[in-house]
């Protein structure tokens, strides 16, 4: 899934914050990680742990404290602030935990704003925008406002969203905290065609084991160091991949089990799907 090509490398990065000040806190201590162009990680951590503050520079949100980062062979401290802004608009999507879609604001326009911001023309952004809903089986509700929309049909747009600007790399940050189990399993399906399918390069941090264990690799975070990483072993969402062609969209907007699935396999796979 990796050609070995490295898109982020992180050199021994530090973050404070209130640098200089009696209360000044030391986030991260030296994280080193490379990412190659095509894989799936995953950050694990306890609440606190510094995950969304690694996130945040790895995304050019925040400046590290110190430290080297090399994102698609560009050094951020050569780069001044407008040209990590072009950057961060060209090369990287987001996905949050409580999806941030404009409100008031239908899918289509939603998932249209990335690109009005890079310019893109209106008849231009409008197909493309109704393509990535039909990627992300939205193509239903593309009219809809977001409060119109249950929370994983939200992800799903916040999704087809984070990748309008056709960036090599998306970071998601807990995208399925807010959602139940089932419809968290739909959202992380998703994610596995966006990297199988499309060849993104994924950082998804997340609270679950489980969907960590799907990735390739899974990097745990504690008190803002990496104590451990290790490849993911559960390859089981390959199946579901190679059947979504055929599978159908239910009301709720989530992908339904390929009937020629077998029953077992697919309720030990959904796991706490009653
Ligand atoms: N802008 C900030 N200023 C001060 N402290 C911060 C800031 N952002 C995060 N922190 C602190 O950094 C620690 C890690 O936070 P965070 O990265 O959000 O953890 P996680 O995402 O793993 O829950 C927390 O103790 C948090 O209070
Ligand atoms: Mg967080």
């Amino acid at each position: 899934m990796s050609d070995g090509r490295t898109v982020i490398s992180l050199e021994n990065i530090i973050k404070r914050f209130y640098v200089g000040k009696p209360n000044e806190l030391q986030i991260l201590n030296g994280i080193s990680l490379e990412v190659k162009e095509g894989e799936f990680v995953s950050i694990v951590g306890a609440s606190g742990s510094g995950k969304t503050t690694l996130m945040n520079v790895i995304g050019l949100l925040d400046r590290p404290t110190e430290g080297k980062y090399i994102i698609d062979g560009v050094d951020i401290d050569q780069a001044d602030d407008d040209e990590l802004s072009y950057i961060r608009n060209q090369k990287i999507g987001f996905v949050f935990q409580t999806y941030n879609l404009i409100p008031k604001t239908n899918a289509l326009k939603n998932v249209e704003l990335p690109m009005m911001y890079a310019g893109v023309s209106m008849n231009e952004r409008r197909k493309r925008a109704e393509e990535l809903l039909k990627i992300v089986d939205m193509q239903e509700r593309m009219e809809h406002l977001p409060e119109e929309l249950s929370g994983g049909q939200k992800q799903r747009v916040a999704i087809a969203r984070s990748i309008a600007n056709n960036p090599a790399i998306v970071l998601a940050d807990e995208p399925t905290g807010a959602l139940d189990s089932k419809t968290g399993r739909s959202v992380m399906d998703l994610f596995h065609k966006l990297n199988v399918e499309q060849g993104k390069t994924i950082i998804l941090i997340t609270h679950s084991n489980e969907l960590a264990e799907e990735t390739d690799r899974i990097i745990t975070l504690k008190d803002g160091s990496i104590i451990g990483e290790r490849e993911g072993t559960d390859k089981r969402w390959m199946k579901t991949l190679e059947t979504s062609e055929t599978s159908e969209t239910s009301e709720t907007g989530e992908i339904s089990e390929n009937k020629e699935t077998s029953e077992k396999e697919s309720s030990e796979y959904k796991g706490e799907e009653k």
